[in-house]
């Protein structure tokens, strides 16, 4: 059982403690846009925002969530428009397969939100999601033409 804010709205959930937030939000809530990859917390497919910071959902107890506020893809678009980092992501044509792209976007934005001119150093530090097309020259840019240009 556990009491969050996701997206904006208090939830309440009654399932064990332990069951993994990408289960909850997947399969209790119909939020289907975070992806499960490797289920081990390796792969960054699950990527939600936890306190504005990115955590792989398929690795934390939904017990853990309890009072905290939890953002995933669908809450980056306010009013039927994209984010910045969205449209970009259009723009440069990142995702291949896409079924990582949920969570790269994700990762980056909590990246953008914490620190807004971040050098390719620290975009790879920080975003540690793999994606097995091998987007990664495509993310770099995506992230780098919204840096100075306002908000994610
Ligand atoms: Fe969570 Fe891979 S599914 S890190």
């Amino acid at each position: 059982m556990a009491i969050f804010t996701l997206n904006g709205k208090s939830v309440f959930i009654d399932v064990e403690p332990e069951t993994p937030l990408l289960w909850v939000l997947r399969e209790q809530l119909g939020l289907t846009g975070t992806k499960y990859g490797c289920g081990i917390g390796a792969c960054g497919a699950c990527t939600v925002l936890f306190e504005g910071q990115a955590m792989r959902s398929c690795s934390l107890p939904v017990v853990a969530a309890e009072g905290r506020k939890i953002e995933t893809i669908e809450s980056l678009q306010k009013n039927g428009q994209l984010s910045q980092l969205q449209k970009a992501w259009i723009d440069h044509q990142v995702p291949q397969c896409g079924y990582c792209q949920s969570g790269m976007i994700v990762a980056a934005t909590a990246l953008l939100r914490n620190n807004s001119k971040p050098t390719d150093d620290e975009i790879n530090a920080s975003i540690s999601n793999i994606c097995r097309c091998g987007t990664f020259q495509e993310v770099r840019a995506a992230i780098r033409s919204v840096i100075g240009a306002g908000k994610s």
